[in-house]
C-alpha cells in the first residue's frame, strides 16, 4: 500500500496564544481539501489552546519533545501522558537543534522514541548529518548510527515517522537538492529495512526537513522515497497550507 504523504509544521519557539490561534483559523479553510496527513508541533504551553483551535479540522497536533519517564521529579519536562490529556497525536524528538543546544544524545532519542510510541503518540524521529559530517563524507555513518542506537528495542517501526532533516538546510534557506535528499532518505530507507526487514521498511513514512518551502516543496515531494516533510520557517505563515497543497 502506498504511504499517505505527511506534512507537518515545527513552530519552534514561536508563536503566542494569539497568533497561532490565528494562524490556525486562517489556515484551516486552506487545508480542508488537502490529501495528505497535517499536523502541527507547537509549543508545550501553547498546546491546550492550540487543541483547542485545531479542532474540526484536518490538522492534529504535535509536541516537540517528551521526557523519557512516566513521571516523577524532572523538573521543567513534560511526560506522555500530558501530551495525551490534549489529543496531541505526534511528537517530534531528537531535533538537531536539542541534540545541538540541550544534550540531546542518540540515547536520550531512544528513551523517548519508546516512550511516546508505548504511550500511542507517534514520534517524528529526526535524524540528519552537520556540513562537517557531510564534507568528510561520513552522511551515512552518522545516518547509520543515530538509526541503530535511536530505534534500539521499537518492536513496530512502521508506528513511527522519520524525518532527514541535514543540519546545514535548516534556517538557512538552503535546501538539499531533490536528488540529494531522495539518495539520502533512500539510504535511510535501506538501513531500515536491514534493521526491521524490507516490508516494514517500505511501510515507514520519511519526511524531509530543512528549509523546505512553498517553492521547492513540489520536486521534493515528487521523489519516490520523499513521504511527507517537516516545516519550520514557512509553518509560521499561510506558506504552510500551500506546502500541504502541494499536488494542486
Ligand atoms: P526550516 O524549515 O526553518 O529550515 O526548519 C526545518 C526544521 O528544522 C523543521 O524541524
Amino acid at each position: 500500500m502506498a504511504r499517505k504523504p505527511f506534512i507537518a509544521g515545527n513552530w519552534k519557539m514561536n508563536m503566542t496564544v494569539e497568533s497561532g490561534k490565528q494562524l490556525i483559523a486562517e489556515l484551516k479553510p486552506l487545508v480542508k481539501e488537502a490529501k495528505c496527513d497535517i499536523a502541527l508541533c507547537v509549543p508545550a504551553i501553547l498546546i491546550p489552546a492550540m487543541a483547542k483551535a485545531v479542532k474540526g479540522s484536518k490538522i492534529k497536533l504535535g509536541a516537540q519533545n517528551v521526557h523519557f519517564a512516566e513521571n516523577g521529579a524532572y523538573t521543567g519536562e513534560i511526560s506522555a501522558e500530558m501530551l495525551k490529556d490534549y489529543g496531541v497525536k505526534y511528537v517530534i524528538i531528537g531535533h538537531s537543534e536539542r541534540r545541538q543546544y540541550f544534550g540531546e544524545t542518540d540515547e536520550t532519542v531512544n528513551k523517548r522514541t519508546l516512550t511516546a510510541l508505548k504511550n500511542g503518540i507517534t514520534p517524528i524521529v529526526c535524524v540528519g548529518e552537520t556540513l562537517s559530517e557531510r564534507e568528510n563524507d561520513e552522511t551515512e555513518k552518522v545516518l547509520s548510527r543515530q538509526l541503530e542506537i535511536g530505534l534500539k528495542d521499537v518492536e513496530d517501526v512502521t508506528k513511527l515517522v522519520i524525518a532527514y532533516e541535514p543540519v546545514w538546510a535548516i534556517g538557512t534557506g538552503k535546501t538539499a537538492t531533490d536528488e540529494q535528499a531522495q539518495e539520502t532518505i533512500k539510504f535511510i530507507r535501506k538501513k531500515l529495512g536491514k534493521l526491521f526487514g524490507v516490508k516494514n521498511a517500505n511501510k515507514v513514512k520519511i519526511q524531509y526537513g530543512g528549509s523546505m518551502n512553498a517553492k521547492n516543496c513540489k520536486g521534493l515531494m515528487a521523489q519516490p522515497d520523499i513521504d511527507g516533510g517537516l516545516i519550520g520557517g514557512a509553518s509560521l505563515k499561510l506558506d504552510f497550507a500551500t506546502i500541504v497543497n502541494y499536488d494542486k
